[in-house]
C-alpha cells in the first residue's frame, strides 16, 4: 500500500530542470523515477508541464512537482502499489485531458514509474521480474546512436540518428563490446579525417561531426565496423532515425533533404538505394508525423527487409498503434514511456504491437537522466529491441550498465540477434 509520495526538481542531461518522483510503501518498499525530456517532440505526445517566466529560462517544473505532491500524492496514497492499472487510471482521471496537459506528462510519468519501483521493492524483487515474472529473459538488441544529426547535433546532418546494430553475437555482452570498439574506432577515424573537433558529442553521445550529406555518415559507420574488425551486415548492421517531421514542410508538401525538395516518392526511392547500399535493418520516422498512408506504403516496399518504425507517427499511444495496424503503416513501434506519461499505457502499446507482429523498440529520449526503468522495462516485456544513444554519456551508458547486470542476473539469458528483425541483411 502506496504511503508516500514526494516529488522534486532534478536535472536532466542538457541541464533542464526534471521531475523526480519517490514512492514509498507501508511494505518499506522504496521506488525513485525521474521524467525524461525529448528535444523532436511529436505532436501527439503528452505535454512537459514548464512554469515559464525567467527562471530556468521557463524550464523549470515547480508547478509539476507541485502537482504531485499536492493534488496526486493524496488521490494515491492508500492505494495497493500493485494495483498499476487502478493508480494510472486515477492518474489520467485525475487529470482529465487526453495529453495530460493539466498536471503534466513529467509529473505523471515519473509517478507511474516510482508505483511500479516501489511494488517491485516491496515484493524484494528487481523491476524486469516485477513486470514478466520468470519469462522475463531475453535481452534487447541495442541500436546504437554513434553519429548525431538533426537537432541533437550542431552540425548540418538532416538525419537525426545514424545507429550501429551489433546483432551478429550470441550475447548482450559480445555485442556491447563488439558496439564499444566501433565507437573508439569510429573516435580514430573522425579524428584522422576532419580534426580533433569532430569527435565532440551530441545529445545523445555519439560524435557530432561536420558532415553534411547522408552517405558520408553511413560511410563512416562502415569503414569504423570494418577498421574494428567486424563484417558489416554479418555481424554489426545499420539504424537510421530520420526524425523526418524535423524537415517536412508542411505547406509544401515536401522533404528538404541537403538542400532538395523531395516528394513522398522520392522519399522512398531514396530509403530503396540507402537500403540496397548498406547493410539496413531499421528506419525510424522515414516519413512525417501524419503520414500513415506512406508508411504503409513504404511497408509494402521494403516491409520484407527492414523495421519501418513509428515513432512521432505513434508517439506510444495505443489509439494510434490501432489506426496504424489496421493500415498497415510500418512494422514497428518506438517506446518512450514519457510520450504516453503512464507504465499501464505503455505495456498496452507493447502487447498491442507484439498481438498484431509489429516489433517495439523500448527508447530513451534525447533529454535523460541516471534513472534506468526503460532497461529493466525492455527485459520485462520481452521487446528484444532497446535504443539508447551512444555506449558514452553517463545516462546513456546507465542503461547499458543497468542490461550488463540483468544478463548476469538471469539464469538463462537470451540474445536474440539478427531474428528481431524481417532479415539478416
Ligand atoms: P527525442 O529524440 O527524445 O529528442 O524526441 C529521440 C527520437 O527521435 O527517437
Ligand atoms: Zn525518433
Amino acid at each position: 500500500v502506496i504511503k508516500d509520495v514526494k516529488a522534486r526538481m532534478i536535472l536532466d542531461s542538457r541541464g533542464n530542470p526534471t521531475v523526480q518522483v519517490r514512492v514509498v510503501t507501508e511494505g518499506l518498499g522504496i521506488g525513485v523515477a525521474n521524467a525524461p525530456s525529448g528535444a523532436s517532440t511529436g505532436k501527439h505526445e503528452a505535454v512537459e508541464l514548464r512554469d515559464g517566466g525567467k527562471e530556468f529560462k521557463g524550464k523549470g517544473v515547480s508547478k509539476a512537482v507541485e502537482n504531485v505532491n499536492k493534488v496526486i500524492a493524496p488521490t494515491i496514497i492508500g492505494l495497493n502499489s500493485r494495483h498499476q492499472y487502478e493508480v494510472d487510471g486515477k492518474l489520467i482521471e485525475i487529470d482529465g485531458t487526453p495529453n495530460k496537459a493539466r498536471l503534466g506528462g513529467n509529473a505523471i510519468v515519473a509517478t507511474s514509474l516510482a508505483v511500479a519501483k516501489a511494488a517491485a521493492s516491496t515484493m524484494g524483487v528487481p523491476l524486469y521480474y516485477y513486470l514478466g515474472g520468470r519469462t522475463a529473459e531475453l535481452l534487447p538488441v541495442p541500436l546504437l546512436n554513434i553519429i548525431n544529426g538533426g537537432v541533437h547535433a550542431g552540425n548540418k546532418l538532416d538525419f537525426q540518428e545514424f545507429m550501429i546494430v551489433p546483432a551478429g553475437f550470441n550475447s548482450f555482452h559480445d555485442a556491447i563490446r563488439a558496439a564499444v570498439e566501433v565507437y573508439h574506432e569510429l573516435k580514430t577515424v573522425l579524428k584522422n579525417k576532419y580534426g580533433p573537433s569532430a569527435v565532440n558529442v551530441g545529445d545523445e553521445g555519439g560524435y557530432a561531426p561536420p558532415l553534411e550529406k547522408i552517405r558520408d555518415a553511413l560511410d563512416l559507420l562502415v569503414e569504423a565496423v570494418k577498421k574494428a574488425g567486424y563484417e558489416p551486415g554479418g555481424e554489426i548492421a545499420i539504424a537510421l532515425d530520420a526524425a523526418s517531421s524535423q524537415f517536412y514542410r508542411e505547406d509544401k508538401g515536401v522533404y528538404v533533404v541537403e538542400g532538395r525538395e523531395l516528394d513522398r516518392n522520392e522519399m522512398l526511392e531514396l530509403y530503396e538505394k540507402l537500403v540496397g547500399d548498406y547493410p539496413i535493418v531499421s528506419i525510424e520516422d522515414p516519413l512525417y508525423e501524419e503520414d500513415f498512408e506512406g508508411f504503409a506504403e513504404m511497408r509494402r516496399r521494403l516491409g520484407d527487409k527492414i523495421l519501418i518504425v513509428g515513432d512521432d507517427l505513434f508517439t506510444t499511444n495505443p489509439v494510434r498503434l490501432s489506426k496504424g495496424i489496421e493500415s498497415n503503416a510500418g512494422n514497428a513501434v518506438l517506446v518512450k514511456v514519457n510520450q504516453i506519461g503512464t507504465l499501464s499505457e505503455t505495456i498496452e502499446v507493447v502487447r498491442m504491437a507484439h498481438e498484431n507482429r509489429y516489433k517495439a523498440i523500448i527508447s530513451h529520449r534525447s533529454g535523460e537522466t541516471e534513472d534506468t526503468s526503460i532497461a529493466d522495462i525492455a527485459v520485462g516485456l520481452s521487446t528484444g529491441l532497446i535504443k539508447t544513444g551512444a555506449p558514452g554519456r553517463g545516462e546513456r551508458t546507465a542503461k547499458y550498465n543497468r542490461l550488463l547486470e540483468i544478463a548476469e542476473e538471469l539464469e538463462k539469458p537470451r540474445y536474440p540477434g539478427f531474428r528481431v528483425f524481417p532479415r539478416k541483411p
